[in-house]
């Protein structure tokens, strides 16, 4: 059972990049089972169909699967057009699309590089330009930026994702501090290690997995449903001063030293 009240996001529209698959479904999930329509964006439109449907089944609220690649402006206007098309208006828009893989930066090709940046970065540029040009700032909004914590320190075999959420924490300050005067609030949730994901499944192979977990202060890896209740609260009036502010949610995994302090109490 949620701690939220289950209307709290009724009569509101929800745009979500990466909304087809793991933790941005899951953020998707808890937005419509707490009142709100959605429109799932990614590049493949077979599984943006079936999640859509599996998540209207889930919650009795609509969901619209619109294949776009943030990376090109073009289809992330067309895909906003058909969300307004569909429902009218957008509320809140989750930045969730991303790309990332293991690679030392010396076999880093440019193009590997660069292509992290163009979806994480550049691509939630693109979605949040575009949203706040065509729907936010006529009627106010929230934005959530999906981050990571790699960058807090630095991360082996990912100088380009490090780079590309750096950025992303970035704009979340500068889009808060030119848009708040429109009603937009911008936010952001670096999520540490999640479990049953695509990103973990890419980033923590065998072994690395129990090694993460000794690093993690409670013990144990994050759940998608913990990162989906953050977001529905950074999207209620319950987080109405939030802005600008990109919020951990790892278990403590980024302060470092927990397998010391495992080791010198033990
Ligand atoms: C080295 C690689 C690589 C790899 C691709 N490239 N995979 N280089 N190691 N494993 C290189 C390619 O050789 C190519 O460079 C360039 O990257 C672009 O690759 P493409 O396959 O052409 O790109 P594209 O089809 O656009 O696919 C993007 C992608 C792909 C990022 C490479 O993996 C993808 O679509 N990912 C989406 C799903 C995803 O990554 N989910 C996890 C998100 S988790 P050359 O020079 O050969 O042309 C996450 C977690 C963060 O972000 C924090 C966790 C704690
Ligand atoms: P995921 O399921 O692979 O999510 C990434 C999504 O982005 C996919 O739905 C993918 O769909 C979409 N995408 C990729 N490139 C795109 C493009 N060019 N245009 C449009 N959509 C694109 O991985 P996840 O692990 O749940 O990660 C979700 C978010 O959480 C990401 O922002 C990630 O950086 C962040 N995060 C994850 C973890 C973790 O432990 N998993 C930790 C910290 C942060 P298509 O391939 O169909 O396009």
């Amino acid at each position: 059972m949620s701690v939220f009240r289950e209307d709290v996001l009724a009569g509101k529209v929800a745009f979500v990049t990466g909304g087809g698959s793991g933790i941005c479904k899951g953020i998707t999930a808890a937005l419509m089972a707490h009142g709100a329509d959605a429109v799932i964006t990614s590049r493949k439109q077979d599984r943006l169909d079936e999640s859509a449907r599996e998540l209207a089944d889930a919650t009795g609220r609509a969901c619209l699967g619109v294949a776009c690649d943030v990376r090109k402006p073009e289809t992330v206007e067309a895909a906003l057009d058909a969300a307004l098309e569909r429902f009218g208006k957008i509320d809140i828009v989750v930045n969730g699309a991303a790309g990332n893989f293991l690679c030392p930066a010396s076999q880093l090709s440019y193009n590997a590089f660069r292509t992290v940046m163009e979806i994480d970065t550049i691509g939630t540029f693109n979605v949040s330009k575009a949203a706040f040009e065509k729907a936010l700032k006529k009627a106010a909004g929230v934005i959530v930026n999906i981050s990571a914590t790699l960058h807090y320190g630095a991360t082996p075999l990912q100088a380009h994702a490090a780079a590309a959420k750096a950025a992303v924490d970035s704009l979340t300050r500068s889009l808060a501090l030119e848009w708040g005067r429109s009603g937009v609030r911008v936010v952001g949730i670096a999520p540490g290690p999640i479990e049953d994901t695509e990103g973990l499944s890419r980033l923590a192979p065998g072994p690395i997995r129990d090694q993460m977990i000794a690093g993690i202060p409670l013990g144990r890896m994050g759940t998608i449903e913990e990162i989906a209740n953050l977001a529905l609260f950074l999207c209620t009036p319950a987080a109405s001063l939030v802005h600008g502010e990109t919020i951990v949610a790892d278990g403590g995994h980024w302060l470092g030293g927990a397998a010391l302090a495992t080791l010198m109490s033990s």
